[in-house]
């Protein structure tokens, strides 16, 4: 038993049972359910494609059965206006089968055209507390960066609205960051309480497990600490070969001529170093020695060479896939269907427990 308060400990023993299931993967990964998805606030960057996209298109290929939700309903947990939600999920679906995500293989779909997924929300709501919903560190860390004072009700909910996304299709596998941890935890609490409050004891939802990659973060081209759109220091899976090297070009990086992968004291050069080695699958250390001391210029050069040449083949397929929005919204139909027909045949069951049968 880890005691509540305890992050460190959850965080290790998530960290322990997420080796064991990688281990399991790699032989049988029959079983398994993946569910992961992303907020749709537009196109994607090269942070997501190292940190998570990469990874999901590696389990969905190694046989994991795969989910994949765009969560437009937690666009607005941390932001008054929605935008151009439409445009943002066409963009996030470009991106999603550019990748290598494929609709034959994977459900693709968004919580607003899941009624029964969202009425989940309801009776999850019923086994957590307060207290519980305001200590969750990642809500809390979202309420400041939001710049606001007041806890929106859906802010607050949201962890809860994601155990949903989670449990309508009995996923019992999710690959996420860290910082979504807490809401593996309060996933994993809600399942437990359901079974024994409402089911019987039976183990009708799987507590489910996070995956945590080894994947490394990539940090803005500005230094900043996470490449954010907002922030102009990405490179976007949708730029070409030309914006790429202008944006690298333009990367802040240090005075000193010779490069070394050293990601505490040279971060910005070590960031390079590590979108060079995650795009040519080789050791950062290496790449630096080869580029000795011929500065950072040389290192840029590089960098967005091998960057350009691993995603030309995700560029080449997003162009053609951009030229058809029609089929990006059939694939997203599709996905609804199938995440309906789960979700409801789940809700049935859920108000058969709660003795909701009239
Ligand atoms: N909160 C996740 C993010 O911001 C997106 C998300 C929504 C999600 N529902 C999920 C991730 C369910 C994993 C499982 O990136």
């Amino acid at each position: 038993m880890t005691a509540p308060n305890d992050t460190r400990t959850s965080y290790d023993t998530a960290q322990q049972r997420s080796d064991r299931i990688w281990s399991q993967i790699g032989s049988d990964p029959s079983g398994l359910r993946m569910l992961t998805g992303d907020r749709p606030t537009g196109a994607l960057h090269i942070g997501h494609y190292f940190g998570s996209l990469r990874n999901r298109v590696r389990l969905q290929d190694a046989g994991v059965e795969t989910w994949v939700i765009v969560a437009d309903y937690q666009v607005i947990t941390d932001r008054e206006v929605i935008g151009d939600i439409r445009g943002s999920v066409r963009e996030l679906l470009t991106d999603y089968l550019a990748v290598g995500i494929d609709p034959e293989r994977s459900t693709i779909f968004t919580h607003s055209a899941v009624p029964a997924l969202n009425q989940l929300m309801l009776p999850f709501l019923s086994l957590v507390t307060q207290p519980e919903l305001e200590r969750n560190p990642t809500v809390k860390a979202e309420l400041a960066a939001a710049g606001k004072s007041a806890m929106g009700g859906l802010l607050l909910t949201y962890p809860v609205h994601q155990a949903a996304d989670i449990l309508f299709c009995h996923g019992n596998l999710v690959p996420v960051g860290r910082d979504q941890l807490p809401h593996i935890e309060q996933t994993r609490v809600i399942a437990r309480r359901f079974n024994e409050r409402y089911a019987g004891g039976e183990a009708f939802f799987p507590e489910p497990d996070a995956l945590l990659s080894e994947a490394p973060t990539i940090l803005g081209l500005d230094g900043e600490h996470k490449m954010s759109k907002s922030r102009g220091n990405t490179v976007m899976l949708r730029m070409d070969a030309d914006e790429t090297l202008k944006k690298i070009k333009k990367a802040k990086t240090d005075a000193d001529r010779r490069i070394t992968y050293d990601p505490e004291g040279r971060p910005e050069v070590a960031n390079l170093l590590t979108i060079a080695a995650e795009a040519s699958g080789r050791a950062p250390e290496e790449i630096a020695e080869e580029i000795g001391d011929r500065g950072a210029g040389t290192l840029k050069l590089r960098t967005a060479e091998v960057l350009n040449e691993h995603l030309a083949p995700v560029r080449a397929r997003r162009a053609e896939l951009e030229r058809d929005p029609g089929y990006l919204f059939e694939v997203l139909r599709a996905g609804n269907a199938t995440a309906n027909a789960e979700a409801e045949a789940t809700l049935a069951k859920v108000r058969e427990f709660m003795g909701m049968v009239y």
